[in-house]
């Protein structure tokens, strides 16, 4: 009973240990292309190839459901896979969808007609291919009306997050919400929309002001795969082992993700002896 969890590099650990809080008892196996990250400056092709070669590594590793805990990777990769490349077995997730559903206040899975909502200005701050997609907001069309969303590239802030480097990283966060703020100076709500954001969520917050709404994805995409899991349990996967993979250093990723998520974590190569 494996459920996978895939990003780029160390953001999807920020679901990850939400997932854990909430469901101790799942077998999770995470999958970090650490050796190709960022992948928010690479083009749409190449996040595909390399999120179904992740996606494939989890597969084999016994999971039938593989959450991409990656905005960049859901935005670029996930229709296209969900279309032609997911076996009829198995199931692949985004996070953008649960975030939407929370933001636009509705039941999970609620697939009803577009509607009317209370927010209306919404800040949405991602890698630069999810902003070049416009995948988000095309999903929230699905679901709201009358929202406006401006969206700024944060260029830069996964490098800086991946490094370590806490005060080039919170710089970044300053200037961008600065730049954003002078498009929209009053957003009612700030989507957080990649997986290494909620490192910073209280820079974030600070920045926007106490009248902002700051949503995080971590604990929203993890009470959504729960109550996924309760109207799916088929797809818990045959799977029974908790596992970090990397295709990155092993010990320098469980020593930087040690330090991302203030918790030990000791990363394997993916590589399949
Ligand atoms: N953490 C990822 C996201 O949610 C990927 C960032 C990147 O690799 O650029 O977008």
């Amino acid at each position: 009973m494996a459920v996978g969890i895939f990003d780029s590099g160390l953001g999807g650990l920020t679901v990850y240990r939400e997932i854990r809080a909430l469901m101790p008892d799942l077998a999770l196996v995470y999958y970090g292309d650490n050796a190709h990250a960022p992948y928010g400056v690479r083009d749409a092709d190449d996040i595909y190839a390399l999120t179904c070669q992740g996606v494939s590594r989890l597969f084999d590793a016994g999971c039938d459901l593989v959450v991409l805990a990656c905005n960049t990777a859901s935005a670029a990769a996930l229709r296209r896979m969900q279309e032609g490349w997911v076996p009829d077995d198995k199931r692949v997730l985004g996070v953008f969808v649960p975030l939407i559903e929370a933001l636009t206040e509705r039941q999970w899975g609620d697939n009803s007609a577009p509607r009317e909502v209370g927010v209306k200005h919404v800040a949405l701050f991602a890698t630069p291919s999810t902003v070049a997609s416009r995948a988000f907001q095309r999903e929230l069309s699905f679901r709201a009306i009358g929202v406006d969303v401006e969206a700024q590239p944060c260029g830069g802030l996964v490098d800086a997050l991946e490094a370590g480097d806490l005060i080039l990283a919170e710089a970044l966060v300053r200037s961008h919400v600065d730049a954003l703020l002078r498009r929209m100076p009053k957003p009612e709500a700030a989507v957080l929309g990649c997986t290494h954001y909620p490192m910073l969520a209280e820079v974030f917050q600070a920045a926007l002001g106490p009248d902002v709404n700051v949503f995080s994805q971590g604990r929203i995409v993890a009470k959504s795969l729960m109550d996924y899991l309760e109207r799916h349990p088929d797809m818990l996967g045959k799977g029974t082992q908790n596992l970090f993979l990397t295709t990155g250093l092993p010990q320098s990723v469980s020593d930087q993700a040690t330090r991302f998520l203030r918790q030990d974590i000791r990363f394997a190569a993916s590589e399949i002896e």
